[in-house]
């Protein structure tokens, strides 16, 4: 059967920062549709994609996320409003805005405040004559770590509720989740390492696994997303650990200020499964840092 692939016309290039060859080999290919959030990358798009059609992307301020995509993406109501005219200037087709919640959100209640901020921006673009049709809500529908999410199609219908109630006019929603998707389609599997107290007074066990902050598990960073481990002595008597990877970086520690609670009797060569790692593990896995192989991949 032919594996079903996106028509250039439906993809959009959703990053705001893009090499101009980028930019050209994606226009070349038949992709029309570019994210902005800053005057310079217009320019760049004009002149690489011309007569392109462009969104601003907005910054969040106030996302929930456990995972939050802020700061360091979109532009302010007045850049964003600036922008839309910039474009019209450079004879880019301005569509209107996209944003991302933040990754893991787990809840549609939690998109409001952000939901509500971003409307207000939507309107004073109309109110200043712009005629918008397309708002991307980007992502940040949840995968299962342990703590309850809303079922997708709640969620889904959710957000969209609180979406077409805040933005009208928006003639074309569109979304990108990625997590929501595949998480739960990816299990790792590893092996403890080492167990090792590192004085008779130390509080907590610390267990060594074999894949770590460098390896695949980048978003146990700030212990932001907190994986749910399966040991083959699931069940016994638990107590809490310091769960770390196994390279020479002392950063390489997953969860410290929050101990994973594991059994007891973990210990060296046990098989340890992490569930629901199908998204953003493999990716992030570093080439060979210290000398561990990058994730490797097998498709069921
Ligand atoms: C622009 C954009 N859209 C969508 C996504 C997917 O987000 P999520 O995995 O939270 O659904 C990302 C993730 O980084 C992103 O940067």
């Amino acid at each position: 059967m032919p594996v079903p692939s996106a028509r250039p016309e439906h993809v959009s290039f959703g990053n705001t920062i893009k090499r101009v060859s980028d930019i050209a080999f994606a226009y070349n290919a038949g992709i029309r549709m570019f994210a902005v959030d800053a005057e310079e990358e217009l320019e760049k798009i004009a002149e690489h994609a011309p007569g392109a059609q462009v969104y601003v992307r907005l910054i969040v301020e106030t996302s929930s996320a456990d995972w939050p995509l802020t700061r360091k993406f979109g532009c302010d109501r007045d850049t964003a409003l600036k922008l839309l005219d910039r474009a019209t200037e450079l004879g880019l087709e301005p569509l209107g805005f996209s944003f991302h919640v933040g990754s893991q959100t787990r809840h549609a209640e939690m998109w409001v405040p952000v939901l509500d901020e971003l409307s207000r921006i939507w309107t004073a673009a109309q109110e200043a004559g712009h005629r918008l049709q397309l708002l991307n809500i980007g992502g940040g529908f949840p995968a299962f770590y342990g703590e309850e999410i809303q079922a997708p199609t709640d969620y889904a219908a959710a957000v969209m509720e609180l979406v077409e109630a805040r933005f009208p006019g928006a003639e074309r929603v569109m979304a990108e989740p990625g997590r929501g998707m595949v998480a739960e389609a990816g299990v790792i599997a590893c092996e403890v390492m080492l167990t090792s107290r590192k004085s008779d007074r130390d509080m907590h066990r610390w267990v060594y696994l074999s894949i770590g902050r460098f390896s695949g598990l980048a978003e146990t960073e700030g212990e932001a997303i907190r994986y749910q481990f399966v040991t083959p002595h699931d069940g016994e008597a638990t107590s809490p650990c310091i769960l770390a990877g196994p390279s020479c970086d002392s950063a390489d520690v997953l969860y410290e200020k929050r101990p994973m609670n594991l059994p007891l009797n973990l210990k060296s060569g046990d098989r340890v499964l992490i569930r629901n790692t199908g998204a953003y593990t493999s990716t992030y896995s570093s080439v060979c840092f210290n000398g561990f192989p990058p994730l490797d991949v097998v498709i069921l």
